[in-house]
């Protein structure tokens, strides 16, 4: 294998055939390189590090998984190949009792397996540790591979997934067997499905004691949109800017494949560099994972940090809902997925439920019914959230309205900078997006910044519900806990780059040559600290957009 995958990478350097002497020594230096990878994403299971962004508190520990004596083989799937049944996930909020009691079941006799069984509840959550505090590097560098911030997320996760019920469904003996959704983008879904908090046999085996209190109980109402916490809104208008924020994450701000999957990453690249993630990867599922987990822990484990989020059988459901939204997107007109080879070829490695482990690629998770499972049709009120314009014509500043001073702290008044722009280059050149480069300064333990255009009234009790509504800004110390940005969180700045086009168009300020972008705060009330921000820079850059390469036409613009 080696030998073949050498010679044919190198056949089109080579002037002279190699000695047969030659190879077998470079064979010999080759003999750790999976190098018939070496063009795409993969990670490299021989090299285990200890996990990147632990807390300096937390001890440290091996998540990677037994490396195996063979040498894993592709696992694509086909019709059949996933078992003879479609699996159907339903919706947990309208599962019977019998069912919750057959997952139960699966959970008790996963929990019982062997600790070095890969099929065992703990080495299934080290899995999550594994690529998402990215223990592995990548196959052929130095650089670690994370499933987090880039175009993996959503093929990473499904696979991920996959196994896991694959795995449930035979320790059950039940080929039928799927896991069902939290469903909180519906109104009767927003709370913890009652059969993860239940503490009676046999459900208490889907609990766990470390989440947050008040949001275990059987009324509370999941914000898929809130960074900080605590911050709490009556239900409905919690359930409003629920709707609000689907719409946006789903259809408004992801158009595009780079705005819903999260931008490419490639061999030898690090995804965090870019802050590449999609819109549903930042809303709602950051906002859950941190909405669940216990607020009193570091990190707010288990679901509010990458290491120990797996932990909470509750992660899955989680999961399965948002594996849905994907398969949801994909049916509305016009988005179409990534085609670019080095995503459709980026590999992962997974034990599946014979304890095999195998090699998938995540251009063969798209289809679900190929992977043998469909998800339930359910009503999504979200769909009619379309946001209003509320602005007719530039906004006008007023003395009311408190202007952002270089470098000034601000904790809780909002403010209000203009950017210049030049209407005639994106006129010039339609198929351009105009980008807003804000950099802001924060000292901080809890806070996001919400960017509002041309509403220079906006304040923390203005809904998102609006065209005017631009992007929400995190600058938190828990962002799934990765160090690097705890220690910004101290005294940083974060450079946020905001695609401006349609939201220029759709506010009708194409032909103006500056904007008015409004800042407003929103930090967590006392007992966390509060935190502060100042404001740096801003300017509008244009760009070519990916996946674009034909530049003649304005067609596909916007
Ligand atoms: Cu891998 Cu919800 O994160």
């Amino acid at each position: 294998m080696v030998l073949s995958c050498f010679t044919c990478n190198t056949a089109q350097h080579q002037q002279r055939p190699l000695q047969p002497l030659m190879l077998l020594l470079l064979a010999a230096l080759l003999s750790n390189i999976h190098c018939y990878r070496a063009a795409v994403l993969a990670p490299n299971i021989n090299a285990c590090n200890a996990p990147l962004n632990l807390p300096s508190a937390e001890k440290v520990f091996h998540c990677c998984a037994p490396v195996p004596s063979y040498e894993p083989q592709l696992f694509r799937p086909s019709a059949g190949s996933a078992g003879a049944a479609v699996r159907i996930r339903r919706p947990s909020h309208l599962v019977t009792e019998d069912y919750a009691a057959k997952l139960a079941r699966a959970y008790s006799l996963m929990k019982e397996l062997p600790a070095e069984d890969p099929r065992s509840f703990t080495q299934q959550a080290n899995v999550h540790c594994a690529y998402c505090n990215a223990v592995y590097n990548q196959s052929g560098s130095s650089q670690r591979f994370q499933a987090h911030l880039s175009w993996l997320f959503f093929p990473f996760h499904r696979w991920y997934l996959y196994f896991h019920e694959r795995i449930l469904a035979k320790l059950l003996g039940d080929d039928t067997f799927a896991l069902s959704f939290w469903n909180y983008d519906h109104h009767n879904g927003t709370s913890i499905p009652w059969f993860y908090s239940s503490t009676s046999y046999p459900y208490s085996i889907l609990s766990n004691a470390n989440r947050d209190a008040p949001h275990v109980l059987p009324n509370a109402t999941a914000a898929v949109d809130l960074v900080v916490a605590p911050y709490e809104r009556p239900r409905d208008a919690q359930l409003k800017e629920n709707d609000n924020t689907m719409y946006r994450v789903m259809i408004r701000d992801a158009q595009t494949p780079e705005e819903f999957f999260g931008w490419p990453v490639r061999q030898g690249e690090d995804a965090k560099t870019y802050s590449g993630a999609g819109t549903v990867e930042l809303n709602p599922h950051n906002n859950i994972h941190r909405w669940v987990g216990n607020k009193s822990s570091v990190g707010w484990k288990d679901m509010g940090t990458f290491y120990t989020a797996a932990n909470d059988p509750l992660f899955y459901a989680h999961h399965a809902e948002l594996d849905r939204l994907w398969e949801i997107w994909k049916t509305i007109p016009e988005h179409l997925e990534y085609e670019d080879e080095d995503y459709l070829n980026a590999e992962f490695l997974f034990y599946n439920e014979d304890a095999e482990m195998v090699r998938v690629k995540a251009g063969d998770a798209s289809n679900t019914t190929l992977l043998g499972y469909v998800y339930e049709d359910v009503a999504m009120p979200w769909m009619e959230a379309t946001p209003e314009r509320r602005s007719s014509g530039p906004a006008t500043l007023t003395d009311a309205n408190k202007m952002c001073e270089v470098g000034e702290w601000f904790v809780e008044t909002p403010c209000s900078i203009v950017v210049d722009r030049d209407p005639t280059v994106t006129k010039n050149s339609p198929w351009l997006h105009e980008h807003l480069v804000l950099t802001m300064q924060y000292d901080t333990s809890d806070l996001e910044l919400l960017l509002y255009l041309n509403y220079p009234s906006a304040n923390v009790t203005t809904d998102t519900g609006c065209e005017e509504y631009l992007f929400s800004m995190t600058l938190t110390r828990y962002v799934l806990m990765y160090q690097d940005m705890v220690a910004e969180a101290f005294a940083g700045n974060k450079t946020q780059r905001i695609d401006m086009s349609r939201r220029l168009h759709a506010v009708g300020l194409m032909e103006e040559t500056s904007v008015v972008i409004t800042l407003v705060p929103r930090v967590s009330p006392s007992p966390s600290p509060a935190g502060r921000v100042a404001f740096i820079s801003a300017s509008m850059e244009y760009t070519v957009p990916y996946q674009r390469s034909d530049t003649s036409s304005p067609s596909s613009v916007i």
